[in-house]
């Protein structure tokens, strides 16, 4: 699906290396896997939200629940990284975290957040926006009864987000975990570690389409109920 006319796909040649300085300008795809007309779309943003989550899956996209979650700090300084969605109902979007993150913070001070879920296989993004509140916990220690046990060490033992002095300071942190918990047979949620749950105000939905003309479906939440608007590529 390249649109490049010289044969080589992106940035790699024919032998096989690859020059990305040089082939970067030449690197396009062109969309025309799909459309997304009004009639398409489910009654409720998470309705269609978990249609495409569910083809994602049934097409065996890596990942496919992974989301980019972008926050900001006190000063506006934005930050993004990829999480998990865990969770998706009418009220909203969750994730799972440690509490003392970097994002965590930025949660806590600025109460809003985006996620984008980029489908590209699909030609397809999603992208969702609004305030946020902490996952409540019975619904977090419920998720973290599914997790692994070494993840649940793991949670236990990482200060997410604070700078280490070596690879070895993790490791150590971890053994002193798994003696910690060595004779408990249900590890406990720890008190720096839950979920959060995006509330959108706005779902927009990314269908790309030929010539960059792609379709963009955005719910809305008015004071009168959800809206549908169409908006320009
Ligand atoms: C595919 C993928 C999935 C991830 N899922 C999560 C997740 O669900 N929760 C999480 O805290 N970090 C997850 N991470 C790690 C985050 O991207 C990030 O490095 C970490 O949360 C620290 O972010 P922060 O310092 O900005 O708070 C994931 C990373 C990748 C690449």
């Amino acid at each position: 699906m390249t649109e490049s006319g010289d044969g080589a796909v992106g940035g790699v040649d024919d032998a096989g290396s690859v020059d990305v300085a040089v082939r970067l300008p030449a690197m396009r795809v062109a969309y025309n896997a799909g459309s997304l007309d009004e009639a398409d779309l489910a009654p409720t943003w998470h309705e269609q939200l978990q249609a495409w989550l569910d083809e994602a899956i049934a097409q065996s996209l890596p990942e496919p629940n992974a989301m980019v979650l972008a926050t900001a700090d006190a000063h506006g300084f934005p930050s993004s990284r990829t999480v998990l969605c865990k969770g998706l109902d009418e009220r909203g979007i969750v994730f799972y975290t440690n509490y003392t993150s970097a994002k965590s913070h930025d949660l806590t001070v600025t109460r809003y957040a985006s996620a984008t879920f980029p489908w590209y296989p699909l030609q397809r993004q999603v992208h969702v926006r609004g305030e946020v509140e902490k996952v409540d916990v019975a619904e977090t220690a419920a998720y973290w009864a599914s997790r692994p046990r070494g993840s649940q060490l793991g949670a236990w033992a990482s200060p997410q987000s604070k700078f280490v002095d070596g690879r070895r300071d993790l490791d150590t942190a971890l053994s002193a975990i798994e003696r910690r918990f060595r004779d408990v047979e249900k590890i406990p949620v720890p008190p720096h570690w839950g979920g959060w749950r995006i509330r959108p105000d706005v779902v927009e939905f990314w269908q790309g389409r030929q010539d960059r003309m792609h379709d963009r479906l955005r719910f809305v939440c008015t004071d009168d109920g959800w809206t549908v608007r169409r908006v320009a590529p």
